[in-house]
Order: C-alpha cells, then structure tokens, then sequence
C-alpha cells in the first residue's frame, strides 16, 4: 500500500522529483526529490519526528502545513526544522529531535531504554 500524499488540501498535487538518498537517524533511506521530508518518513513508516523536553511525548505529523511544531526535527544539523515544509535534498541528515537536541545525543536512559527503544 502507497503511504505517500499525492494529493494535498493545500499544495494540491505532489509532484516526484528524481530518487534521491538521504540519511535517517543513521540509516540512509529514499525519497523523492523535492518531496516534505515529512512525507517520506511517512511514506517509510516513520510517525515519530521528536520528543517532548519535559514529558519525553512521541510528536509528528499535526498540521502538514508549517503552522505548529510537532513535525520538527534536526535537519542537517539545524534543529526545529518543519520537516512538513522542508524538501528532501540528496545527502541530506535527518535525526529524531528530544528537546532540541538530535536523540543520538540523549544520554538519559529513559529514551534510550525505554520510549524510544
Ligand atoms: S506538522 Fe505542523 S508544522 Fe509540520
């Protein structure tokens, strides 16, 4: 089953660009050139984008338009990146977010062994 957007209330039809490999939380993954990172995490089964500071709270994709925070993470090295708004890029990083930091950072074993394992 095809978990890509093809058509957006907003932006209407999405239009491919080329394949394109980029970088997951470690993992090189594909998507479409042009296409919100958001959609080709989704597309990849991926619905957790960061975690809450305080509560450690799984958050994703909320609006798809850019208007709230839930689908920030850190792009290229950039944290609170929209990702429902910001377009994959070959080679482009993209890492789960706590807090502000990328989850690859967190030392506290709550995340580690527990909501994020
Ligand atoms: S889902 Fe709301 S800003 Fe991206």
């Amino acid at each position: 089953m095809e978990r890509r957007i093809t058509e957006h209330p907003i932006l209407g039809t999405i239009e491919k660009g080329r394949k394109v490999s980029f970088t997951y939380d470690g993992k090189t993954v594909e998507g479409y050139e042009g296409e919100p990172v958001a959609e080709a995490l989704k597309a990849l089964g991926v619905m957790v984008h960061r975690y809450t500071t305080k509560k450690h709270r799984p958050r994703g994709i909320f609006c798809a338009i850019g208007r709230c925070t839930d689908c920030v993470m850190v792009v290229d090295g950039v944290p609170n990146t929209r990702t429902c708004i910001t377009s994959v890029r070959e080679g482009m990083t993209v890492e789960t977010q706590v807090g502000v930091v990328p989850a690859s950072q967190v030392k506290d074993t709550v995340l580690k062994g527990g909501i994020m394992a």
